[in-house]
């Protein structure tokens, strides 16, 4: 009985559930599209926005549709996520002694931007439902030498901006989001990213809108915006509204962020399908939460109460404690592997137990930090824009989690 009960997993021989298959990422939709515009600017001598010239750089075109995306006056693009957020704290001048609170579960690239401007990264615990921070656990972190938050919009969710916005007026702290996965989202209608005094995004090639690499900033705060593009630029800066010459007045010295104008094609070329694939999204995440929501033992992630369209940059659930009898989260997030095609994992440990943070940390996560990395199973966004996720999802996790209540673990590796 038990081995024909495991024998009927995918992983040991059995018939999947499904066997794809599923959209793949990145993608590009318009591919004619964005080759042909490569190859025109290939023809040129402006691969780059630091060539100076009469008409908007390729750069410079993408950074203005990436603004009015993303709610706000000013973008900068940058090369990396990593770099938006270290050029959001040193545009806002943080340095050391200053103390940032980060959540405690998260991507790292976070905290060690925090690191590299050489402040110090608090961790604050965050939202057993969100996975974002936990607002409550933000003001416990407050010390006199801190000087700034960083919102991250994790998983799926967006982070509670109000009461983050609330806590930091209060304290006369500086409000950051890293947007990194939440491009297209909205709190109360207002777009990420524009919440906060800066916003900072990825678009590696996971990310919502991928172009391989890039990151960006935006802010609403003009001064902030010059210091940060002189910071960007080579120290350089325009002289003229027309970009035909730049100029350093030496003030900041400046690093090369640049993104390159290939670069640059395939953000503007890719920005155009967010609206729409957000809405397929969170469509399919719908569907896919009803479904889950009357699996005992299964809770889907949620969004902060006042999210107006919701992410989803990874899918998650938390299987309580025992859902999958004694199997543990890796063995179960590699048979629902096998089982649908779609690759399971767990979330990254959190950031105070990784040892990247030994030297910054007492190497013990927040409990919920730790309870969330102990019973959350992601799966990328890609999944989501195939409706039929909705289906092979729950019948993929009951099928293992009944065969994982009557057969114990030891019988796996038998
Ligand atoms: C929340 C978060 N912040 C920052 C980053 C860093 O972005 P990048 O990989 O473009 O440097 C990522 C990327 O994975 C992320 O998910």
């Amino acid at each position: 009985m038990i081995s024909t009960a495991l024998a009927s997993l995918a992983m040991f021989g059995g018939r999947p559930v499904f066997q794809g298959p599923w959209p793949i990422w990145p993608r590009v939709r318009n591919l004619p599209q964005v080759l042909s515009r490569m190859e025109s600017l290939l023809q040129t001598t402006r691969w780059t926005l630091r060539v100076p010239g009469t008409q908007p750089s390729l750069t410079e075109q993408f950074e203005e549709k990436w603004a009015a995306i993303s709610g706000s006056q000013f973008a900068l693009a940058v090369t990396s996520g990593s770099t938006a957020i270290e050029l959001a704290l040193r545009g806002l001048e943080i340095k050391p002694g200053d103390e940032v609170i980060v959540p405690a579960l998260g991507w790292y690239a976070t905290a060690a931007a925090v690191s590299r401007v050489g402040a110090k990264p608090v961790f604050a615990d965050v939202d057993l439902r969100t996975t974002c921070l936990d607002p409550i656990e933000v003001e416990k972190c407050i010390t006199p030498r801190t000087v700034a938050i960083i919102a991250v919009h994790l998983h799926s969710a967006i982070a509670d901006m109000a009461k983050l916005a609330e806590i930091a007026s209060r304290h006369s702290l500086l409000l950051i989001e890293d947007a990194a996965q939440a491009h297209g989202g909205r709190f109360y209608n207002q777009p990420v990213g524009s919440i906060g005094r800066i916003g900072c995004f990825s678009f590696n090639q996971e990310k919502l809108v991928a172009a391989g690499e890039g990151g960006a900033v935006v802010t609403n705060d003009k001064e902030l915006f010059q210091r940060m593009y002189t910071m960007r630029t080579d120290g350089y800066t325009h002289s003229s509204p027309s970009n035909d010459v730049f100029f350093s007045d030496g003030r900041y010295r400046g690093n090369n962020q640049c993104l390159s104008e290939l670069h640059a094609i395939l953000l503007l070329e890719q920005s155009f399908f967010l609206s729409e694939e957000t809405q397929l999204r969170e469509k399919n995440a719908a569907m896919l939460d009803q479904a889950l929501a009357i699996i005992a033992g299964i809770e889907p992630l949620t969004s902060t109460l006042g999210t107006t369209i919701r992410p989803f940059y990874e899918y998650g659930f938390i299987c309580l404690p025992n859902a999958f009898g004694d199997w543990s989260l890796r063995i179960v997030a590699q048979i629902l592997s096998k089982e649908t095609g779609i690759d399971f994992h767990e979330t990254d440990l959190p950031v105070e137990i990784c040892p990247q943070f030994a030297p910054e940390c007492a190497a013990k996560a927040p409990p919920r930090a730790l309870q969330v990395y102990q019973h959350l199973l992601v799966f990328h966004h890609r999944y989501l824009l195939s409706a039929i996720v909705a289906d092979v999802v729950p019948l993929a996790i009951q099928k293992v989690l009944a065969i994982a209540r009557e057969i114990p673990s030891a019988y796996l590796s038998a």
